[in-house]
């Protein structure tokens, strides 16, 4: 029975009726009990309103690594809810931003909430370059997937699509998560929990973390394979400190796609344990002036098409 698609389930979905069926659609949460199941857990709204360690950590890279020049044209892949697009498409010397993402419901939230008159959102599939406009090709200067491709098992697909996105000599960042993420050992170690894994199923592949073996002295084989030069691999901290223990939950809410398989009334009890495992994982810390922090460490790639 289907109660709610996921991403995934978006575009099976759209595979079936056409890619414009669910285009504009408000709907989001998307969960297919044949466990095709990705990243979100939750609503667009929802995921807007609880995206702040998000939101400063791409901020942060964004800063850190990309030097904007005039007449830049940006695709990012996997955009969500928009609001990075927002942020990029205001930077001086950004001439157009192009976003996309394979949730329908996200990119009709980003278009009602985060749109500007030099930002686009679409809906395609990252992995799938049969889902990307033909006007896409060679047409970026830029190109960024922030968070994104821990919830893809075909990374090589998708940086070979991205790649044919940029002209010569184009930059992407990227930012995944791990095997040493703290976000995947507490995402890992819950859906493996023993009072949990019963409701859980097969879901613990669905996180797909960077192979650590591919990363050897700062740089990334898969990388170069795609056609990259990499100019930049490092494991970057990053923490994001919350009012309180109520608005860490809910985002972690937004990132545990587990919640769809536990019952309802089991979800205090699995948020209790939650909370336990991220503690124990050190994703999450309490106490000090400070309340309740967020912290993951994650793996920032730049790089240059060769
Ligand atoms: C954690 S969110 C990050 C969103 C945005 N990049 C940000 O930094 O706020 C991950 C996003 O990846 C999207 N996503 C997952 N699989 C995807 C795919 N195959 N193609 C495109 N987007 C995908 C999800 O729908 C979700 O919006």
């Amino acid at each position: 029975m289907i109660e709610l698609w996921n991403s995934f389930g978006v575009v099976a979905l759209q595979q079936r009726l056409g890619l414009e069926a669910l285009q504009g659609s408000g709907q989001f949460c998307f969960v297919d009990h044949d466990r095709t199941f990705t990243m979100n857990a939750t609503t667009a709204d929802h995921y807007s309103q609880n995206r702040s360690y998000q939101h400063s950590f791409g901020v942060e890279v964004l800063q850190q690594y990309l030097a904007w020049e005039g007449g830049d044209t940006v695709l990012d892949a996997g955009c969500g809810t928009g609001e990075i697009c927002r942020y990029m498409s205001q930077q001086p010397g950004v001439a157009s931003v192009q976003a996309f993402d394979v949730s329908a419901g996200f990119v009709s939230y980003a278009n009602q909430n985060n749109s500007a008159p030099n930002v686009r959102y679409d809906v395609a599939d990252v992995s799938d370059i049969s889902t990307y406009k033909p006007e896409w090709k060679g047409g970026f200067s830029k190109a960024v997937c922030l968070a994104v491709l821990h919830w893809l098992q075909d990374k090589e697909a998708a940086l070979k699509a991205i790649h044919s996105c940029l002209r010569s000599r184009g930059e992407i960042l990227l930012s995944c998560d791990t095997e040493d993420s703290s976000f995947y050992r507490t995402s890992h170690n819950m859906a493996s929990h023993p009072k949990w894994q019963p409701y859980l199923g097969d879901f613990a592949p669905n996180l797909f973390p960077w192979p650590s073996g591919d990363l050897v002295e700062n740089r990334s084989r898969l990388m170069q394979e795609c056609g990259f030069e990499v100019l930049s691999c490092h494991i970057k901290p990053h923490q994001q400190s919350f009012e309180s223990k109520a608005k860490l939950m809910e985002a972690l809410r937004g990132i545990f796609p587990h919640l769809n398989y536990i019952p309802q009334e089991k979800h205090e009890e699995f948020f209790d344990d939650l909370f336990e495992m991220a503690k124990d994982m050190h994703m999450v810390s309490t106490g000090g002036d400070s309340g309740y922090i967020g912290k993951n460490d994650t793996l920032v790639l730049h790089a240059r098409k060769l």
